[in-house]
């Protein structure tokens, strides 16, 4: 048997917390081959593990099965990977902590109240219609607003027996937002490093099963919190929201730059705001706060432009009332927007994943 032969039984293994093989998971450690037969050590993520004997069972049970005769020597360690470990930078995808999540999609802008948490909402609900597992996290510990748009402010996660959180469903959504954990008044005074250290862990800590897109609404602005999230937490990328207007474009600029300058992908920028149709008047299009302002950012910085959002009072009303349009109007013009938009995201991943490298995290800065 070689080593190739080894893993490929291995790979019928599953890491039943993440449902992805141990393989895949790169959990295999100190894979030896010879005379002796094969040894190897398997590194749990989960510090209790009450599978990890199952797992041990079936690792040697999948090797055997190819070749009954030889001898297995499994050693299990159940070691305490937290953030910051190498397991998460050896992930597969990307060089996240949790190597279950595919994908992570920060939404950012410079300026705040352009409509990032509307579009992180409807994104995710846009990507969760087309039959994706998508996650949404609620990183903005100051003013936390996702779970009003969802409709579960008095929502609490619970901790599960591995010591996780367990994110709330809703709308098919797995959603867990700092809003749920920390008060935002006590989260004003905290310092830049309690709030990044707060929202890597809640984010590290959490169940998240598998997911397709983890979509992260990030604080607005391009201070120390933003940074350390973005670098500690490995992003796919970032999508950039802004608004027709020039203070909004110049603050994007800079979001843009931040991403770059730490090595974050941007995949494209969001136009919001950036027409108004009358209800009464469907043909008409009204450019409010300007015209082709994003459009031609997205040009000069030669990113994706990956939608433009009509402003309207639909869209208002469905995030106030708790039932994001995309989910309670399916069928209108904006949801419709909403969902090229998606389309339009995953292919920017997509593109991202096939030409880059992993994203790589750097390590923890302080505990
Ligand atoms: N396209 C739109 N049409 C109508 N209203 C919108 C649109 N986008 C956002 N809004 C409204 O504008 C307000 C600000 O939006 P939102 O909370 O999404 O912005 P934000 O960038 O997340 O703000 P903050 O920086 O405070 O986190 C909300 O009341 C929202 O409903
Ligand atoms: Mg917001």
């Amino acid at each position: 048997m070689s080593p190739v032969d080894v893993l490929d039984a291995l790979r019928t293994v599953v890491e039943p917390e993440s449902g992805y093989d141990i393989v895949r998971l790169k959990l295999i450690r100190d894979l030896v081959v010879d005379d002796a037969g094969v040894s190897f050590r398997v590194v749990l993520p989960d510090p209790t593990a009450p599978f990890a004997s199952v797992v041990e069972e079936r690792a040697t049970a999948a090797i055997q099965a190819r070749d009954a005769s030889v001898r297995v020597r499994v050693s299990m360690d159940n070691e305490m990977i937290g953030l910051g470990d190498d397991i998460s930078v050896q992930s597969d995808a990307n060089a996240n902590s949790v190597p279950s999540i595919r994908n992570i999609i920060a939404v950012a802008s410079g300026k705040g109240g352009v409509g990032k948490s509307t579009m992180a909402v409807n994104l995710a609900c846009a990507l969760a219609a087309k039959g994706y597992d998508v996650g949404l996290m609620d990183a903005d510990i100051y003013g936390p607003s996702i779970p009003t748009m969802f409709g579960v402010r008095d929502a609490r996660p619970r901790v599960n027996e591995n010591r996780k959180l367990v994110p709330i469903e809703t709308h098919g959504i797995k959603l867990l937002s700092m809003g749920f954990l920390v008060e935002p008044e006590k989260a004003v005074i905290w310092r830049g490093p309690m709030v990044s250290n707060a929202i890597r862990q809640f984010f590290g800590d959490t169940n998240w099963g598998a997911l397709d897109y983890l979509v992260m609404d990030l604080p607005p602005g391009t201070g120390d919190i933003q940074l350390t999230i973005v670098q500690t937490i490995g992003l796919t990328g970032a999508v950039v929201v802004s608004t027709p207007q020039e203070v909004a474009l110049a603050d994007a600029r800079k979001a843009v730059a931040m991403f770059q300058e730490v090595d974050v992908p941007v995949l494209g920028l969001i136009e919001n705001m950036a027409y108004f149709v009358p209800p009464d008047l469907p043909d008409r299009r009204y450019h409010i706060f300007g015209e082709g302002g994003a459009a031609e950012l997205a040009r000069s910085l030669k990113l994706p432009l990956l939608g433009e959002i009509p402003i309207e009072q639909p869209l208002r009303e469905a995030c106030d009332n708790g039932r994001p349009i995309v989910i309670s109007e399916p069928e209108s013009a904006v949801s419709r927007v909403f969902d090229a938009l998606a389309a339009e995201t995953a292919r920017q991943v997509d593109l991202r994943n096939a030409g880059l490298d992993p994203t790589q995290r750097i390590e923890i800065l302080y505990r």
